[in-house]
C-alpha cells in the first residue's frame, strides 16, 4: 500500500466514489462536486497499485480554544472500500493526515465520529453534545409582548450571507470551541441557498441569527445552531419564531450546550434531546496536535509538569500561566503526572475534570494534589463547535 495526495482534479474519480459508497444511498446519482468549495482541502488516498482502497480529507479551519484562535484541521470523508476494511489502511491514512497537519502548524483537530471508540484510538476525546431542543411555538407567546429593543428580518440565506459570516466570526472570537471554515468553503451555503435566515439586529448591528427550513403547514420549523450574542438577541429570535404559531406545530433548534431553554420564558413547553449510541453519535470529538501551538490560550493560575504519552504531543511539558495566558516549555524535570493524549486534550478543552481522567483511563498516574492544580490551570469549560462538516 502507498499513500498519495489526491489533487482536486482527481477527486471525482479517486476519493468521491469511495465516499459516495460509504455515506449515501448507493448505487445512486453522483455526489455533486464543485472544486471551488474544496480548494485547500488535503485529500489522501491509500493505493494498492492503481486501485484506491481508502481515503481521508482534512479541511483547514480555525477554532477558539479558551480564547485563542488556533489553526484547526477538520477531518472528514474517512472511508475504505468494503473488501479493504480492517486492513489498517485508514489507520495509516489518519496517522499521516494528523502528522502532516501538526507539521504544517495546525494546533488542534476535530471531527464528527461514526463511533467514538474508533477515533479514541487516534487520540480524540468527545465534546458534550448540544441538546436538540423542540419548542411548542404557542408557549413562546409571552415573548411577543416583551419590550425588546431591535428587530428580526428574514431572508433567503444568500441575501443574509455576509451578515451571517460576520456574526459567526464575532461569536468565534468570544466563544470557546467555535470553529470557522474559510470563506471559499462556506460559500456553498450561500450558493446553494437552501435555507431561510432569521437575522436579529439591535441598533442596526447583527446580534443573532438562525438558519431554518419549514417542512410544511403544521409541520416543523427546523433550525440549526441558535447564534446569539446575548439573551436579548436570543429573545428577539424566539419572538420571531413565536409568530409561526398557526403555521408549524414545533420549532427545533440547537442552542449552546450550556443553555437552559426551560428558563427562556414562563410556561415554555420545551423538550431537549441528547442521544448517543455506539453507532449513532452526534457530538464532535477533538484532539491537540501540537502542545507549543497552544501557547497563549486563556488558562487559570499555577503550573504543572506533565508527561504526555502520545505520538504527536508526547514528551514532558511544563504548563504554566503568565497572567492567564498559557506558557508551554519542554521540560527535563521529573513529571508530576502522566497523561495520555486524550487526557491532555480533555483538559485543554475543559470537557473532563481531572478526577475523571483516571476513571476513563486517560491518566495512568495523577495524584490528587496534582489534579487540584490541573483543575485550577484548566478550569472546566464547554466547547461548542457550531461548524458542521
Ligand atoms: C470506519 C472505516 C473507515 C474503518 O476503516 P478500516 O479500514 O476498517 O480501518 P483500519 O483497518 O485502518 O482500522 C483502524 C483502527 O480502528 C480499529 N477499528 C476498525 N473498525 C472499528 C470499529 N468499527 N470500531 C472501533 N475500532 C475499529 C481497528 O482495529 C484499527 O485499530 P488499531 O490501528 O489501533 O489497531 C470503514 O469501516 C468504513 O469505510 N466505514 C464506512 C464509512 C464510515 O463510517 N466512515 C467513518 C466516518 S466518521
Amino acid at each position: 500500500m502507498i499513500i498519495r495526495s489526491v489533487p482536486p482534479e482527481e477527486r471525482p474519480t479517486v476519493s468521491l466514489p469511495i465516499q459516495q459508497y460509504a455515506f449515501s444511498a448507493t448505487p445512486g446519482p453522483s455526489f455533486p462536486y464543485d472544486a471551488r468549495y474544496h480548494r485547500d482541502n488535503a485529500v489522501l488516498a491509500a493505493y494498492d497499485g492503481d486501485r484506491v482502497l481508502a481515503c481521508a480529507t482534512r479541511i483547514p479551519m480555525t477554532q477558539n480554544v479558551r480564547g485563542g484562535i488556533l489553526r484547526m484541521a477538520a477531518v472528514a470523508g474517512v472511508a475504505a472500500v468494503p473488501d479493504a476494511r480492517r486492513g489498517g489502511h485508514v489507520r495509516a491514512l489518519l496517522d499521516r493526515q494528523l502528522a502532516d497537519a501538526a507539521a504544517e502548524g495546525f494546533a488542534v483537530s476535530t471531527l464528527y465520529p461514526f463511533r467514538t471508540s474508533f477515533y479514541e484510538r487516534f487520540g480524540y476525546v468527545s465534546f458534550p453534545e448540544p441538546a436538540r431542543v423542540s419548542i411548542d411555538p404557542a408557549s413562546l407567546a409571552p415573548l411577543l409582548r416583551a419590550d425588546l429593543p431591535g428587530e428580526v428580518t428574514w431572508h433567503p440565506v444568500a441575501d443574509a450571507y455576509d451578515d451571517l459570516r460576520d456574526l459567526h466570526a464575532r461569536l468565534q472570537r468570544t466563544t470557546h470551541g467555535v470553529a470557522l471554515r474559510p470563506d471559499y468553503s462556506a460559500e456553498w451555503v450561500r450558493d446553494g441557498n437552501e435555507s431561510w435566515a432569521a437575522v436579529a439586529r439591535v441598533a442596526g448591528e447583527v446580534v443573532g441569527a438562525l438558519l431554518y427550513r419549514i417542512t410544511g403547514h403544521h409541520g416543523e420549523l427546523s433550525g440549526g445552531p441558535l447564534l446569539a450574542v446575548d439573551p436579548t438577541a436570543r429573545a428577539l429570535l424566539l419572538s420571531f419564531l413565536a409568530r409561526h404559531v398557526d403555521q408549524v406545530d414545533a420549532v427545533t433548534l440547537t442552542p449552546h450546550p450550556d443553555e437552559r431553554p426551560e428558563l427562556w420564558s414562563t410556561d415554555i413547553a420545551v423538550t431537549g434531546t441528547v442521544r448517543s449510541t455506539p453507532t449513532d453519535v452526534f457530538a464532535p470529538m477533538a484532539r491537540v496536535l501540537s502542545v507549543p501551538a497552544l501557547a497563549g490560550i486563556g488558562v487559570g493560575a499555577g503550573d504543572v509538569t506533565v508527561a504526555v504519552d502520545d505520538p504527536l504531543t508526547g514528551g514532558t511539558w511544563r504548563l504554566g500561566s503568565d497572567g492567564g495566558a498559557l506558557v508551554v516549555r519542554p521540560s527535563d524535570a521529573e513529571p508530576e503526572a502522566t497523561l495520555t493524549g486524550h487526557g491532555l486534550s480533555a483538559l485543554v478543552y475543559g470537557v473532563l475534570d481531572p478526577a475523571e481522567l483516571a476513571v476513563r483511563g486517560f491518566a495512568p498516574s495523577l495524584p490528587a494534589d496534582v489534579a487540584d492544580r490541573l483543575r485550577t490551570l484548566f478550569p472546566k469549560a464547554t466547547p461548542w463547535l457550531v461548524e458542521n462538516f
